[in-house]
């Protein structure tokens, strides 16, 4: 047989194969959701990311001129290799510091215990964050609340809050509506969040109702950085101690809608013992101001049980500890409660919900003497507006 023959039918093979099996494809790792910055504070930052195939975890930071230092996460001695979701904490950082950042991920192709071949490696874009500041005088902080997976809704809030810069951003409760499946959490949240804001700007998760449904409720926490893993914490930022509180569901646990599987009476219980301590740790006695931040409202919104629980085992608590600003969601009507001496000696700002009609974003802009709090509704209008001068 002539070579050109030979050259012939092995070309034929080949081209025969492709159409039988496809095209071959050679996938790259990919960053498919942030980076997003969580649990921010003085001396640190955590960087999430997440990617479509497992791979190794690493952030280069630094300036924009050098980006050599880098942070991993590790467990118990073994480097994080083998993570889709990607967690990792830059510690020692300055007060107030400003620093250029990028995620890291390589794929590793094959993973033997004496040889491990690595493949592609992805890199996000360059970002800066700011870390926390106690004595920064003047901060700006947003809330958003009761989106329930809207996100066009939700990216035209933020666009409007980003008209003025701002330092943190806090996501009240129900941004998702009940949780099936990671999709959820990566399309709903995750990447609208990144691309706004969320990998310069962190945010803060206050679980709402809503996101403690559907069988993937479980997993939420493995998407998010929260101090401590919890969803109950605090932290200060200029002359704010924050305080957030998983107000949990709004009906009693033994109510069909949780087939048995809810527990949020202890969990409250629990909560309101991490608040005893709270309220009398030097943070929050120190603040100029204490701002708290939970779902459901503990007045005026119902005689739910959830709402009753909160109320009766939180409440006393808030006033002892002289809260200076409370801030919620759930009823989907905005709503200003001014203080009412006894039960709340403090106002209560209620967001609105997930339709443009009645949707909002608050701000807060603080400083050492006072928070001036605006809401603003979707078609622009300022629908809350007032002050609290500090008490000290
Ligand atoms: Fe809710």
């Amino acid at each position: 047989m002539q070579k050109s023959n030979c050259l012939r039918i092995l070309v034929l093979t080949v081209l025969g194969l492709i159409m039988l099996v496809g095209v071959p494809s050679w996938s790259a790792v990919e960053i498919i959701a942030g980076p997003y910055l969580q649990s921010p504070t003085e001396s640190s930052m955590t960087v999430m990311w997440m990617t479509d195939v497992n791979s190794t975890g690493l952030v280069e930071y630094g300036s924009r001129e050098d980006l050599s230092y880098k942070a991993i996460s590790s467990h118990d001695g073994l480097i994080d290799a083998n993570e889709r979701i990607h967690q990792v904490t830059i510690y020692g950082l300055k007060p107030g510091g400003t620093y250029s950042y990028r995620a890291v991920s390589q794929e590793i192709i094959i993973f033997e215990p004496y040889k491990v071949t690595y493949g592609e490696t992805a890199k996000s874009v360059v970002y800066d964050f700011t870390t926390l500041d106690q004595g920064k005088k003047n901060i700006t902080f947003i809330v958003l609340n009761d989106v329930h997976e809207n996100v066009e809704n939700m990216k035209d809030r933020l666009a409007r809050a980003g008209s003025q810069p701002y330092d943190l951003v806090f996501l009240n409760g129900d941004i998702l509506s009940h949780l099936e499946t990671e999709e959820q959490i990566v399309n709903k949240l995750l990447k609208p969040c990144s691309e706004i804001f969320a990998s310069r700007i962190p945010f803060c998760f206050v679980r709402g109702n809503h996101e403690a449904r559907g069988k993937y409720a479980r997993q939420l926490k493995n998407y998010l950085g929260s101090a401590d893993q919890k969803y109950y914490y605090s932290f200060d930022h200029g002359p704010i101690h924050f305080v957030v509180l998983d107000s949990g569901e709004d009906k009693e646990d033994s109510h069909w809608a949780y087939s048995g599987l809810n527990d949020f009476d202890r969990y409250r219980d629990q909560e309101r013992q991490w608040l005893v301590s709270e309220i009398e740790s030097a943070a929050f006695k120190s603040a100029k101001f204490r701002v708290v931040l939970t779902h459901i409202p503990l007045f005026g919104s119902g005689q739910g049980h959830g709402t009753l629980d909160c109320r009766e085992k939180w409440a006393p608590l808030l006033n002892k500890g002289k809260v200076d600003l409370h801030i919620s969601g759930h009823t989907h009507r905005y709503a200003v409660l001014e203080s009412v001496p006894g039960e709340h000696d403090y106002p209560i700002i209620i967001g609105g919900g997930p339709q443009k009609e009645g949707g909002t974003f608050i701000r807060v802009e603080a400083t050492e003497n006072e928070l001036a709090v605006t809401m603003t509704r979707d078609d622009g209008e300022i629908v809350g507006s007032f002050k609290v001068k500090a008490r000290r």
